[in-house]
């Protein structure tokens, strides 16, 4: 196992639109456990395989508390099948928008069909932190991230301070 380097806001990978996973072998397993990997590391509650630069439709999630046994979820091609009709508000953030949390107002249940890492399908009707988790992961799949689901003054103020950050770390251009 390895941890992967996170993408980070603005990268425009971010943006794009994450491909079925065709395949699902021992090279996939192994891919998922780096994704838990950098999740644990980084550490985080869930993880895109876009965050690592792969454009499938795969997450990860582990809701687990600090003093509980891993509870690792590996969610291959999921589709919403349905969601109901109360909303619940959590306040998210993003492995990839580092240190910026915003309060998202999303459907409270959800229900979603997916492949797990041995290709069996399953399906979960989900609720609470994990509702939210699983909708803010897929919006990751079409290239929709969190601040999407906040104002347009909030998510330009955001944007900027990232964009500012990624041109400081950049490094310097010679023009020799
Ligand atoms: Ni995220």
């Amino acid at each position: 196992m390895s941890i992967r380097p996170l993408i980070i806001l603005p990268d425009p990978l971010l943006r794009q639109v994450s491909k079925p996973v065709e395949r699902i072998d021992d090279d996939l397993r192994r891919f998922a456990d780096d994704m838990l990997e950098t999740m644990y590391d980084a550490p985080g509650i869930g993880l895109a395989a876009i965050q690592i630069g792969e454009p499938l439709r795969m997450l990860v999630i582990d809701l687990a508390k600090e003093d509980e046994e891993p509870a690792p979820h590996v969610v291959i091609n999921p589709e919403i099948l349905g969601h109901g009709d109360d909303s619940a508000v959590y306040e998210e953030g993003c492995l990839s928008i580092p240190d910026y949390y915003a309060e998202v107002e999303r459907p409270a249940t959800v229900t979603v069909r997916y492949l797990d890492k041995f290709g069996k399908q399953q399906e979960i009707e989900a609720d609470g932190l994990m509702a939210t988790c699983l909708q803010h992961e897929i919006d990751h799949l079409n290239g929709v991230l969190f601040i999407d689901h906040i104002s347009k003054l909030k998510r330009d103020m955001v944007v900027r301070k990232f964009k500012k950050l990624a041109r400081e770390k950049a490094p310097p251009k010679l023009a020799v």
